[in-house]
């Protein structure tokens, strides 16, 4: 036998191989946050964002539940597209004002997950007989066409400090998408985790149950699954731990030993005792770095909200130009 690579099993998409070997062929490695949600992964994220560490969710919640009815009273309205739905459960806060407001309205969940969109689709077209649920399979990262014929004004969503997985140039790429799908009566409402001390930020990305550790793991089982890698997933251990300068958290995993991982039909790649594959970041803003993506995207800040701690943000912005 030569050392050839073997041909890719048919198991294993090229898309996958592809992006594996691009981010592991960078001078500092990567790999790309989508590894992160097989089916375990969504599991684990849900138990991350109950842990009394990760405070984002539940005072995303809180904001939501306060504003939401006052938003959606003076704005009426007739659709809502939520971007990176999920599971669309943290959604019901504010489907729940905009029934109470419009006798009917439509629901466009946008998610890469069919199954996720079907599954939500369902439970969220019982639960609430007024609003029609229009699902659309699409990469929110791309262009994508909103479904003909929706009613205005729209609530166009983006929750769950999800605008900080992003660097700073995608973020503002991903924004201008937005306001293109934006007519003027529409708004755009987002949630945004603030900058604070860096102690609890770095807890919330370090629970002490080790739920986020799993959870970044994980990623290389979806890879070793997807790209037919051979990572040996105890060789890695987890770290998150805060960028002062740039203002975000980042995750990364941390080789434990010199280690070769091969990725059949993309070559082999080798790490250093302690080397790092960044998985994630999560960027943390205040007013002053929201109002300049903003800015840059041809959107205007109306409303921005706090909790009482100044830890979260829920912003309402209009298009502008
Ligand atoms: N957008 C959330 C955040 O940045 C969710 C998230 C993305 C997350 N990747 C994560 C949470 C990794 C915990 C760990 O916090």
């Amino acid at each position: 036998m030569t050392d050839v690579a073997l041909p890719p099993s048919p198991a294993v998409d090229a898309t996958a191989v592809r992006a594996v070997a691009d981010g592991l062929s960078r001078p500092r490695k990567e790999l790309p946050p989508r590894f992160f949600y097989d089916e375990h992964g969504s599991r684990l994220f849900e138990e991350i964002t109950r842990l009394p560490e990760y405070y984002l969710t539940r005072t995303e919640r809180t904001l939501l539940a306060r504003w939401m009815p006052v938003w959606v009273a003076a704005l009426k309205p007739r659709a809502l597209i939520e971007l990176g739905a999920g599971s669309a459960e943290k959604t019901r806060i504010v489907l729940d004002a905009i029934s109470a407001a419009a006798d009917s309205s439509v629901y466009v969940p946008v998610d890469v997950s069919a199954e996720f969109l079907d599954e939500s689709a369902g439970r969220i077209g019982r639960d609430y007989p007024s609003i029609q649920v229009v699902p659309v399979v699409a990469d929110f990262t791309d262009a994508f066409a909103l479904p003909d014929g929706l009613p205005a004004p729209a609530m166009h969503a983006f929750l769950g400090s999800t605008i900080g997985n992003f660097a700073p140039d995608d973020a503002v790429a991903l924004l201008r998408r937005v306001r293109e799908r934006m007519s003027g009566g529409d708004r755009f409402l987002m949630g945004v985790d603030l900058r604070k001390d860096p102690a609890v930020i770095e807890a919330a990305y370090n629970d002490a149950a080790g739920v986020t550790a799993a959870f970044n793991r994980n990623m290389l089982r979806v890879v070793n699954a997807q790209a037919g890698a051979d990572f040996d997933v105890d060789a890695w251990e987890h770290r998150a731990s805060y960028n002062a300068v740039d203002h975000w958290i980042e995750m990364h995993l941390v080789a434990l030993r010199e280690q070769v991982v091969a990725v059949p039909g993309a070559g082999t790649f080798s790490f250093t005792a302690g080397e790092t594959i960044r998985t994630e970041i999560s960027a943390k803003h205040d007013r002053g770095s929201v109002d300049a993506m903003f800015a840059a995207s041809g959107l205007r800040v109306d409303e921005w909200t706090t909790d009482d701690d100044a830890l979260y943000a829920l912003v309402l912005a209009s298009p502008v130009g």
